[in-house]
């Protein structure tokens, strides 16, 4: 353990990362800027391949900033897995998605865990960062790693630390955003938060691995819940013809004891909708239900079929329906100013409205083509031309970039489920 901490003191430990996407590249640039060499580790031949270029696919992380972290030989990657045995601390920052049936899909943390195992040796430190149920990291990840017949907190060391970066968050990165860490004992948590540490200004220590995969579960729930809470007063709103934005404006002005949520058309992304689903599916291990989490999904789960409900209302008002009707909707990114459609809503209301035999088209200025129902969506341009040429236009994500007043001005019906019109008077607009 000396061993380690001084390695990590002099900036000499060697830093692996498992999974370059969203969370593993930022995460190794980080460490890299401070001066830590880093090794990235993907299947993704492509991905692996650009950063050896020195091009980075993810908008948080600059191009310039890898061209110069690799000339500098502080920031490459490899799928030569063999090469762990290298590294003296390991990331494992891998998807961990749900399946068809919304039960846990750990596959991927499983067959990083098989690397690992395959390569390890004494005095690393591993920290597994991807979101999943309380009990992975000792009840999964350990047993595997001890298969190796090496001694956990003797030979190697072993951490949960949940990742909590934003994508597009210009405010928080990784640099200003506290980290929890929780390991297998003092021993693996003073590691793990000595060598965190180095990138951001705080470290909260937790007593286990457990406690640090609730923690990520719980702000992700909180967020799931509150944002339930809001969707359902909208259609309650809705019914008794009341403007569920002004109601939230004004509840936001108590200075206490309220944060503000805001409804929408489903919530999307890899975390939000999916990370209820492993507490929920761990819980019934221990006979317990979480009704109230499942609750907060299966309402945000009816947004989209809420928002298609909005559309062929507003349209039948004009005597139209969706059936032939020319539709453009804005935005198919899970939330605003990313490039990232995962389990975004917007998919799954682009799919009934073709069910429902709408002429569909899309822009998104981060997104330039989408596949649904087996067929390739390319984003269209958002010209005067093609905005009047819609019998409806509907507002899925907020992105920045979108000029509303426009957008309303030459449309003939918006639909907007981000509430960004609303302060637009105008009879053509439609607020959830
Ligand atoms: N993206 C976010 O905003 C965010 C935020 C907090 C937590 N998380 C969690 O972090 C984890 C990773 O998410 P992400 O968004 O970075 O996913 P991602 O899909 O962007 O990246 C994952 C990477 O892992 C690679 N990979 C898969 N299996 C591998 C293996 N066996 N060996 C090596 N590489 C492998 C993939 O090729 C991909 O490049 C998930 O658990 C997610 O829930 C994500």
């Amino acid at each position: 353990m000396q061993e380690l901490l001084e390695k990590i003191s002099k900036k000499e430990a060697k830093i692996g990362v498992i999974g370059l996407g969203y969370v593993g590249l930022p995460l190794a640039a980080e460490f890299a800027k401070t001066g830590f060499a880093v090794l990235g580790f993907d299947i993704d031949k492509d991905k692996v391949s650009k950063l050896n270029d020195g091009i980075s696919y993810i908008p948080d992380v600059q191009t310039e900033d890898v061209h110069e972290l690799s000339k500098k030989n502080l920031l490459s990657a490899t799928n030569d897995f063999g090469k762990l045995k290298e590294e003296d601390v390991i990331f494992i920052c891998v998807p961990t998605p749900f399946t068809k049936a919304k039960a846990p899909d750990i596959s991927y943390i499983i067959s990083a865990s098989e690397q690992i195992k395959a390569n390890i040796r004494k005095g690393q430190l591993i920290i597994l960062q991807s979101t999943t149920y309380p009990g992975t990291t000792d009840e999964v990840v350990l047993p595997m790693l001890k298969e190796s017949g090496l001694k956990e907190e003797e030979d190697f060391f072993l951490a949960f630390s949940p990742e909590r970066i934003d994508p597009g968050n210009k405010t928080y990165t990784i640099k200003n955003t506290p980290k929890v860490v929780g390991g297998l004992s003092e021993r693996s948590t003073r590691l793990a938060a000595n060598l965190f540490s180095y990138i951001t200004p705080e470290v909260y220590q937790v007593s286990s691995p457990k406690a640090a995969e609730l923690c990520k579960l719980l702000e992700n729930t909180f967020r799931s819940v509150n944002i339930a809470l809001v969707n359902e007063l909208a259609l309650l709103c809705n019914r008794m013809g009341i403007n569920v934005w002004e109601v939230i404006e004004a509840a936001s002005t108590k200075p206490f004891g309220f944060m503000p949520f805001w409804p929408g058309p489903g919530v999307g992304g890899h975390c939000i909708p999916v990370d209820p689903y492993y507490l929920s599916w761990k819980a019934r291990e221990y006979d317990f239900s979480t009704k109230f989490i499942e609750l907060a999904a299966e309402i945000n789960l009816l947004m989209p079929r809420y928002v298609v409900s909005m559309v062929a209302d507003a349209l039948n008002r004009q005597k139209k329906a969706i059936n032939d009707s020319k539709i453009l909707l804005l935005g198919v990114a899970f939330k605003k100013d990313i490039d990232d459609p995962r389990n975004s809503p917007s998919e799954a209301i682009m799919e009934m409205l073709i069910e429902h035999g709408a002429g569909l088209s899309y822009n998104d200025p981060y997104i330039p083509s989408v596949k649904i129902k087996g067929k390739v969506f390319k984003s269209v341009s958002l010209t005067k031309e093609n905005l009047s040429s819609q019998d409806c236009v509907v507002i899925a994500v907020d992105h920045s970039s979108y000029d509303i007043k426009e957008i309303v001005e030459h449309s003939q019906l918006i639909v907007d489920t981000r509430g960004v019109a609303r302060k637009i008077i105008s009879p053509k607009v439609v607020l959830l």
